[in-house]
């Protein structure tokens, strides 16, 4: 890592929240008043917030800067309890981000996955090619950016666990159809780590390139801890180098 890296990665700046979206009962995206202009889809950033802690949150837009929450711990609670005008510090944008590869993209989100994906869909689009949006959950009431990215008239297939949206099942079966009827040039997913795993395996099979986003636990974000190294069976089984770091190798690692 360069000393531009690391002394971007250190630095906090204080956005204050702008507006916030209910995407479901317990998520929700922040809108912050200032911009990312240089971030990537698939890059994140550390908020901190005084007394309760850091975490890494995915890009869910660069302007202005949206991330969106799932309330799950105290880090997270505390964000999804922020109001209008409070602020939180941010550092990044950090990682690598995705690479558009090809023209035709298939986007796979699990949970609050579908937040980078969102991204990525808009730099498609910007960049004139053709996305395809796959999202999972557990429940309709689980999904979240279905709407918004309908009415960007993404095309867009969606499974929860329980059929009460879309298919029944799981998304990685809607994936393999997907990926036949679409015949994308590239894979790009975030969500669980199984979900990641399964979509290897699939694209393996079919000889498809993958770009999937892994979460680990971080503490310094831009590669001194180690706190976030992905463990070794992982990074056998994706055919990663051992040691790969989540934080400064990844997010996304990039397969195939
Ligand atoms: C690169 C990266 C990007 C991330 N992007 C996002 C994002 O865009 N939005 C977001 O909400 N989080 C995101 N996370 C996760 C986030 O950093 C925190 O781990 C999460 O908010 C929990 O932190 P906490 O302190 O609130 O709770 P913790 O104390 O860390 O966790 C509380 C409990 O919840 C469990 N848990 C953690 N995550 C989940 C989950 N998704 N669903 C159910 N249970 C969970 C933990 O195992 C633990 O048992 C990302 C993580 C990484 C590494
Ligand atoms: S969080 Fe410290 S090395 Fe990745």
């Amino acid at each position: 890592m360069n000393e531009k890296h690391r002394f971007q990665g250190g630095v906090m700046r204080p956005f204050r929240v702008a507006n916030i979206l209910h995407e479901n009962e317990s998520t929700h995206t922040l809108l912050l008043s200032g911009r990312l202009p240089k971030a990537k889809a698939g890059q994140f950033v550390m908020a901190w917030l005084p007394e309760v802690g850091e975490k890494p949150f995915s890009i869910h837009a660069k302007i202005p800067l949206a991330l969106t929450i799932c309330d799950v711990g105290p880090v997270s609670h505390a964000m999804v309890s922020l109001q209008v005008q409070d602020r939180v510090w941010i550092r990044g944008p950090l990682g690598n981000g995705f690479e558009l590869k090809g023209s035709k993209h298939l986007l796979v989100g699990g949970g609050y996955g579908a937040a980078p994906l969102s991204f990525l869909a808009q730099e498609v689009f910007r960049q004139g090619g053709q996305a395809l949006v796959c999202l999972g959950a557990k429940t309709k009431a689980d999904l979240i950016l279905v709407e918004r990215l309908k009415r960007q008239g993404r095309e867009l297939r969606v499974a929860t666990e329980d059929g009460s949206e879309g298919r029944q099942g799981l998304v990685t079966e809607l994936v393999g159809e997907a990926i036949d009827a679409f015949q994308p040039d590239c894979l790009y997913a975030c969500g669980p780590t199984g979900m990641l795993l399964a979509l290897a395996d699939l694209c393996k099979q079919r000889s498809l390139p993958a770009q999937l986003s892994f979460e680990a636990l971080m503490r310094c974000g831009v590669g001194l801890c180690g706190s976030c190294e992905l463990p070794e069976d992982l990074c056998l089984q994706l055919g990663l180098p051992g040691g790969w770091l989540v934080c400064h190798d990844g997010p996304v690692a990039m397969i195939g």
